[in-house]
């Protein structure tokens, strides 16, 4: 094929001993969605950055617009109309969302920055994306999902010919979701070509028209999305058919292991919600509607003021992370690189940084201890890595994520809190997640689980409580719920009248 926007071949890129690509070959068409698939570390995020100019490849050469290139500069290749956004965000907190979307491109008028222009521009940006976000508000006060679609806002401001996206609606839900995918094929039709990476299968499947597999650091191959079903990209990605997919667990539950009554916080209100041993309880809501803010407060990163908690059927008063965790509550939150991980540290560290968290600090001393943890916690989870020592910081996005949840199950904990838990993590390794908590809640462990995918909430819950505006408005048995029903009370339908105004 000739006129491709992008074309990249024989890319090969060496991190010392570990080889993430390994003479990959990739073409982007103008007005083509092109999928990059793969499992966790197989090598999509740095195939991405270098053809964004982040990174170097130590061999082969990148083709836009008829010119050859060793490699791109970040800059040259936004003036070449590439626009990236990443799989790690990359905003700065302390600034409004327009500041940000406008970051390096900042209007000046009589030497000084025009602010006024800056936030007008940076708002028709997100009208036009369909975004409900003012771009006065400041990022630090946006869920990790609203500060991807500031990402994404960032990344269209230049109107660029290629967009390449990484894990981008990894941690919106099913709203924001659709509007992005609109804007996606809205450029599409533009002629803009687009690199998408996701580990949602079903909706890669609906918006690419072409997919790139890679394993190891491989090509698997380039093929058209007609030709491919669920199944046969599956396989190509892990090299292995996978049948089973949910692990329910058949356990009847037992006693009450966490309970809240009354508990309000912040914006929280009113919340009573209990889980037993042996028991999955979903917590389903849109984006804001207040998952996680609960899950913050029950371990004690934001301490209730008002209302009760009882651990074991005994009343606690948690006000911190570590009075959380001397309880028995294990916590995988949301945004794992502010909140779950020390970056610069080793796995085992990182690893031993929990377990510390109820032992007092000398724990992390000793090494034998922090191994036979790790190895407890992180069994069947695969984790992508040359040695336990690795720093984390050089691990794919998905690896990082099966290291924080390595270390909360390491705990042996006796009620775990997980928020998005398999957001970002390929399918063979969501399948070991789901069966090694099928194991745990054997084994009598309670487990809170937030998540915007509603066939994993149906898949694996017992029961599901749902959010809105901070509040839960219903409780539905798993057995009997459907996305529609979740999304009926997930939306405030319940809160309109017949003629669709609030009531
Ligand atoms: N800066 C780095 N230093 C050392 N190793 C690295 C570095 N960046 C990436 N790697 C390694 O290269 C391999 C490919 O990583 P990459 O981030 O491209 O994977 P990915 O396909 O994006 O995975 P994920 O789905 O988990 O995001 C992994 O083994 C990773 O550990
Ligand atoms: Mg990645």
């Amino acid at each position: 094929m000739t006129g491709a926007a992008i074309r990249a071949e024989g890319i090969c890129k060496s991190f010392d001993a570990v080889v993430a690509l390994n003479g990959v070959r990739i073409e982007l068409q103008p007005g083509e969605v092109h999928a990059l698939i793969g499992e966790n570390g197989s090598g999509k995020s740095t195939l991405l950055s270098i053809l964004a100019g982040a990174q170097a490849p130590d061999d082969g050469t990148i083709f836009v617009g008829g010119d050859a290139h060793g490699s791109l500069q970040p800059r040259q290749a936004r003036g070449l109309g590439i626009a990236s956004v990443q799989q790690e965000p990359q905003l700065a907190p302390a600034l409004t969302v327009g500041e940000n979307i406008m970051m390096g491109r900042l209007a000046v008028k009589g030497g000084l920055v025009a602010w006024k222009d800056v936030h007008r521009d940076a708002q028709r940006v997100l009208d036009f994306l369909g975004i409900s976000l003012s771009a006065s508000a400041p990022v630090s006060s946006l869920s990790t999902g609203r500060r991807q679609l500031v990402e994404i806002a960032k990344g269209l401001v230049d109107e660029p010919r290629v967009l390449l996206l990484d894990e981008a609606t990894s941690s919106l839900d099913d709203a924001d979701v659709a509007a992005l995918f609109a804007v996606v094929r809205t450029l599409r039709e533009r002629g803009v070509a687009i690199g998408f990476v996701s580990h949602r299968l079903k909706e890669v499947m609906t918006l690419a028209d072409r997919a790139t597999v890679l394993r190891d650091g491989n090509l698997v191959g380039t093929l058209p999305m007609a030709e491919l079903d669920e199944h046969r990209l599956v396989s190509m990605m892990v090299g292995r058919n996978l049948d089973t997919y949910w692990h329910k667990a058949e356990v009847t539950p037992g006693k009450v292991v966490l309970e809240a009554k009354g508990v309000t916080r912040g914006p929280l209100g009113n919340i009573s919600i209990h889980v037993r041993e042996g028991e999955i309880v979903g917590l389903a809501g849109l984006v804001g509607s207040g998952r996680s803010a609960l899950m913050r407060t029950l371990m004690g990163v934001k301490p209730a003021r008002i209302g009760e908690i009882a651990v074991a059927g005994a009343p606690v008063r948690i006000r911190s992370p570590r009075e959380a965790h001397r309880l028995g509550l294990a916590y995988v939150p949301e945004d794992r690189k502010a909140e779950g991980l020390v970056m610069g540290w080793s796995i085992l560290r990182n690893a031993a940084l929990s377990i510390m968290n109820g032992r007092g600090p000398l724990a992390i001393l000793g090494k034998a201890f922090d191994r036979n943890a790790y190895e407890h916690g992180s069994t069947g989870l695969r984790i992508k890595a040359s040695s336990p020592q690795q720093v984390v910081r050089q691990l794919s996005g998905g690896n990082q994520q099966k290291v924080v949840i390595a270390r909360e199950l390491a705990t042996s904990p006796r009620v775990l809190l997980l928020d998005e838990p398999t957001r970002g993590i390929d399918v063979g390794a969501k399948e070991d997640i789901y069966a090694q908590l099928a194991t745990l809640v054997r084994q009598g462990m309670g487990v809170l689980v937030a998540s915007s995918e509603l066939p994993e909430l149906l898949g694996i819950c017992d029961r599901i409580y749902v959010m809105f505006r901070c509040s839960i408005v219903a409780e539905l048995k798993a057995a009997e719920a459907s996305e529609g029903t979740i999304a009926y009370w997930a939306s405030g339908a319940h809160e309109m009248n017949a003629n669709g105004a609030p009531s």
